[in-house]
């Protein structure tokens, strides 16, 4: 059974639901579980700042040794505002505006390319980045299925495009180049990363004989899994760590790149709460349980049916079956579908776990439906780390 490790009555007494709610220890411990088991060799993960966009989480994770993967103008400012600068950024964007490389260029982020063309027009009109990588898309990755099929993928370059790449920045006179590659996205299969590891370090080995490159880092991505089902287990994380040791052992002989990884989802999935409240019941063809949150405040389950366990407050038990809507005008704003749950009344509270990552961030404002609050509970007490949306954040930009 899926619990919060926290007493919400206090935010529940003193705030309107819906609201996020993360655990400070839990977020810290997963860090710490990640960086702990890749001690064996000079390891970073760079969090992605799209799965939880909050200061106060990137200050966090920047004091325990974390740097952030950015992808965007805001994502970059972000960064430098939660006091993550310089090589704790990695700039890893697709279809990137100039501005963007300019700002991440002028913070000294690592220059992550999606692109031949890009590196062209940031060498003509920008300058020489101190340190780069590329993004590579190989056409035989495991687990694409997940991610999207390679052959339509709009990220990173096919292997004969990134070596092109590695020769136009070795002729600009770039000296420093790391290496990178995203090629799964919530697998809780160590065998899958271990195969994709595989493949990026032996191409990594082919372009540095190839090139004469001696690597600084080798990015093998985010994309560890989450547990959402009560069910399913934990990602074996000392397991794909000594797998990942064992394969870099035998590729890196002559040089020892250091090993980024740039998940989102392991690191704070699992500790942000969507709490809720019932505010109609609904008998249709179907039993329908109306919360005040909506797809404006996790979009998850409307647009990949991704699963997101409810428990109701102080209930317990699978005694009614219903679908868990908001009140969106669209019939895929719903948080459950055929969920089994205890027998639901009015006002009953709703806790929607494992929102960490890609919850809040994702959210939109059809129907002028409003993004909710965020807290934190560091151990000891709640913090409010970002205030609710209010109608007048709405007609702000509006000219009328
Ligand atoms: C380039 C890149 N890196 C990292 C991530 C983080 O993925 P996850 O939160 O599943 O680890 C994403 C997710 O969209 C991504 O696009």
């Amino acid at each position: 059974m899926k619990k919060i490790p926290f007493d919400i009555n206090y935010l529940l007494r003193n705030f309107p639901t819906p609201f996020y709610v993360y655990d400070e220890r839990g977020i810290l411990n997963s860090l710490k579980k990640l960086q702990n088991s890749f001690n064996w060799c000079d390891f970073k993960e760079y969090f992605a700042v799209k799965a939880t966009p909050t200061p106060y989480i990137l200050r966090i994770l920047g004091e325990n040794g974390a740097g952030t993967d950015c992808s965007s103008m805001a994502e970059l400012i972000l960064s430098e505002k939660s006091g993550i600068n310089g090589e704790d950024i990695l700039f890893t964007s697709n279809n990137t505006p100039i501005e963007e490389y300019k700002k991440a260029y002028d913070l000294g982020a690592i220059i992550n390319f999606d692109d031949t063309d890009h590196i062209k027009k940031f060498l003509s009109k920008i300058g020489k980045p101190d340190i780069a990588s590329i993004r590579y898309t190989p056409k035989n990755a495991y687990g694409t299925e997940v991610i999207g099929n390679p052959k339509n993928s709009k990220f990173g370059m096919p292997y004969k495009k990134v070596l092109e790449g590695y020769k136009i920045m070795i002729d600009s006179g770039i000296k420093r180049f790391g290496f990178h590659a995203m090629l799964v996205s919530n697998t809780l299969s160590t065998d899958m990363i271990t195969r994709n590891t595989q493949i990026i370090f032996e191409a990594v080995k082919n372009i540095s004989e190839k090139l004469n490159i001696e690597f600084e880092f080798i990015d093998i991505g985010g994309g560890f899994g989450i547990p959402y089902k009560p069910e399913e287990k934990e990602l074996d994380i000392n397991l794909l760590s000594k797998n990942i040791k064992d394969l870099y052992n035998y590729y890196f002989n002559d040089f020892k790149p250091k090993l980024y990884t740039e998940n989102g989802r392991y690191i704070t999935g699992p500790h942000g709460y969507l709490i809720t409240k019932v505010l109609h019941i609904k008998s249709s063809y179907k039993m329908y349980v109306g919360v005040d949150a909506n797809m404006a405040n996790l979009m998850r389950p409307a647009i990949y049916g991704a699963y997101h366990h409810i428990t109701v407050l102080n209930k317990f038990g699978e005694y009614e079956t219903y679908d868990v809507v908001g009140s969106l005008c669209e019939n895929n704003d719903k948080f459950a579908i055929n969920r089994k749950l205890p027998k639901i009344e009015e006002e009953d509270i709703l806790i929607i776990h494992d929102v960490g990552a890609h919850g809040h961030s994702m959210g939109f404002n059809y129907n002028g439906k409003l993004k909710s609050a965020e807290f934190i509970y560091d151990g000891e007490k709640f913090k409010m780390i970002r205030r609710a949306e209010i109608l007048d954040d709405y007609f702000s930009t509006i000219i009328f």
